[in-house]
C-alpha cells in the first residue's frame, strides 16, 4: 500500500495503518461565536490533522477524558481561549479540547526519543517551552511563564481522531485498564497528587485528617485514594449521603453532608456582628461534624480545596493551627474571603497549586499502572456526544468519579488496539 492509496480521512473507529497520517480528521469544535452552554458550544467538524514540531508526538486518539476546564472554554470565560491564542499568534479561529487521552503514537518529532511509533500511552496535561532558561536550569517547570494547560490553553486536545503533544507529556499507559478508564484519571490525579505532595512541609502525613471538598468528584475521588494511600485519614464533604458508598469504598473515613449547613458564600463583613455570629456558627457547626465523621477532636491539617468562594471562609476556619489550606480551583466563584485573624493568629497557610510537572504526573502514573488507584470511571460516552457530558458536568448533574469519551476505540471494553 502506497501513501497515495492511503485514505485522506478515516471514519470514527477506523484505525489508519499504524503510522500513516492522514491530511484531515474528525474532530468536536469550539467556535468564538458558539460560545456558551456545552451542549451546543461543541459541533463535529472535519479539520486539517495537526503538523507536528521536532520535539512533538502525534497520537491517535482512543478515549479521551472530560474534564471540567472544557467547560470553561465551551462558555468563553473566563478566558476565552481562542482569542487568547489569536493573541499570541495562532492562527486556528477554533479550539479542539480535551486535556486527557490513551491512545497510540502514530509519529514523533526528529528529537523525540522517550516514545516511538506504536507506543500505547496515557497523556499528562502539562505543556511549557521544554527550552524555556528557567526550565533547562532545572526549575518547576510549572512555574515557568511558558507552562500551559495542553487541550485547554493549547489547541489540539484529545476530542479529535489526532492530537498534538509534546513528547514529555507521553507516559506508559496502563494495559490492565479499558482505552476508556485509562484515559479518564490523570489531569485530576496528577493535580491532587501534587496539592497533596508538592508543598513541604505540608507533605500528607501518616495519620493527617485531611479534608476534601467534592469527595465523588473528579478530584476529590482521586485525593481520597491518593491521601489514603499515603496513610493519611481523609474526610470527603459531598452533596448527597448516597455518594457516601463510593467515598468510603475509595478510603474516606468519614463523610458529612455539605446540605446540612447553610453558612457557605462570601464573609459579611466583619463589623456586622450579627451576621458574622451566624456565619461562625455554621463553620463551628460544620467542625464539629467534622471532629464526629473523623471520631476524635481533631482538626483537618490539609484542606484539600477547589469549589473556592462558597468554602474557603470555612475551609480556612476548620483547617488546623499550623496546617494548609490547598486549592487548584474556584468553581463557584474567584472572590473568596478570608477572615485574616485566623490565618495570621493560628498560622495558617492558603497555598495555590496548578496541575503537575512531569515527576508528580508520573509519579501518580505509575501508582495506575501498579493497579493502586481506580480511575473512577463512571461512564463512556460517544464521540457526539462530546457536548451533552460537558452539560452534564457544567449542572453539576454527572455521575461520581470521572467520565469519557470513546474517540477511535470502536466499543466500550477495549484494551488493545483492535
Ligand atoms: N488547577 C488545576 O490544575 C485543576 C485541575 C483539575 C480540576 N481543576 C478545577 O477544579 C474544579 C473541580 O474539578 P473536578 O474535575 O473535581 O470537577 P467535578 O468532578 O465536577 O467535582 C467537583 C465537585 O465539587 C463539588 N461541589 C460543587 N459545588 C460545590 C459547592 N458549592 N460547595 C462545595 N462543593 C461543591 C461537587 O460535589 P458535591 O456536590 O457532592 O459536593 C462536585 O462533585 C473545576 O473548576 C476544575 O476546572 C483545576
Amino acid at each position: 500500500m502506497t501513501t497515495d492509496t492511503l485514505k485522506d480521512l478515516y471514519e470514527l473507529g477506523e484505525a489508519p495503518p499504524l503510522g500513516h497520517i492522514p491530511t484531515r480528521m474528525h474532530a468536536q469544535v469550539i467556535r468564538q461565536s458558539r460560545f456558551g452552554e456545552p451542549h451546543s458550544a461543541f459541533q463535529p467538524e472535519v479539520v486539517p490533522t495537526p503538523a507536528i514540531g521536532p520535539d512533538d508526538a502525534l497520537v491517535y486518539v482512543m478515549a479521551a477524558g472530560v474534564n471540567y476546564n472544557n467547560v470553561w472554554a465551551a462558555l468563553g470565560r473566563p478566558v476565552d481561549v481562542i482569542g487568547a491564542r489569536n493573541k499570541g499568534g495562532e492562527p486556528e479561529d477554533f479550539h479542539i479540547g480535551g486535556s486527557d487521552a490513551s491512545g497510540i503514537v502514530y509519529a514523533v518529532g526528529d528529537n523525540v526519543t522517550n516514545v516511538k511509533v506504536g507506543d500505547e500511552v496515557v497523556i499528562h496535561c502539562g505543556s511549557w517551552d521544554i527550552r524555556a532558561p528557567e526550565v533547562l536550569a532545572g526549575e518547576d517547570p510549572m512555574f515557568s511563564p511558558s507552562y500551559k494547560i495542553w487541550g485547554y490553553e493549547t489547541n489540539w486536545g484529545s476530542f479529535a481522531q489526532f492530537t498534538k503533544v509534546q513528547a514529555h507529556q507521553c507516559m506508559p499507559r496502563a494495559k490492565h485498564l479499558t482505552w476508556e478508564a485509562s484515559a479518564a484519571p490523570s489531569l485530576v490525579g496528577a493535580t491532587a497528587y501534587r496539592m497533596l505532595t508538592a508543598w513541604p512541609p505540608h507533605n500528607v502525613r501518616h495519620g493527617d485528617v485531611v479534608l476534601i471538598w467534592g469527595g465523588a468528584g473528579g478530584l476529590g475521588s482521586m485525593a481520597i485514594q491518593i491521601a489514603s494511600l499515603l496513610g493519611a485519614r481523609p474526610v470527603a464533604v459531598v452533596s448527597s449521603e448516597s455518594k457516601y458508598d463510593f467515598c468510603r469504598k475509595l478510603g474516606a473515613v468519614g463523610l458529612v453532608n455539605r446540605k446540612d449547613f447553610h453558612h457557605w458564600g462570601r464573609l459579611p463583613d466583619w463589623e456586622d456582628a450579627d451576621s458574622m455570629n451566624t456565619f461562625t456558627a455554621g463553620a463551628r457547626a460544620f467542625g464539629k461534624a467534622l471532629w464526629d465523621a473523623v471520631g476524635e477532636r481533631k482538626n483537618p491539617r490539609i484542606v484539600f480545596e477547589h469549589p473556592g468562594q462558597d468554602t474557603i471562609p470555612t475551609s480556612i476556619f476548620v483547617c488546623e493551627t499550623g496546617g494548609m489550606v490547598v486549592i487548584c480551583a474556584g468553581t463557584t466563584g474567584y472572590n473568596a474571603d478570608v477572615d485574616l485573624r485566623y490565618l495570621w493568629m493560628r498560622q495558617k497557610r492558603l497555598q495555590g497549586s496548578h496541575f503537575a510537572n512531569d515527576d508528580q504526573a508520573y509519579a501518580f502514573n505509575e501508582l495506575v499502572l501498579a493497579g493502586k488507584i481506580d480511575p473512577c470511571l463512571s461512564r463512556t460516552f460517544r464521540f457526539d456526544e462530546t457536548g451533552d457530558c460537558h452539560q452534564l458536568m457544567f449542572e453539576n448533574r454527572h455521575p461520581d468519579g470521572n467520565m469519557a469519551i470513546l474517540v477511535g476505540a470502536p466499543r466500550p471494553g477495549m484494551t488493545t488496539p483492535g
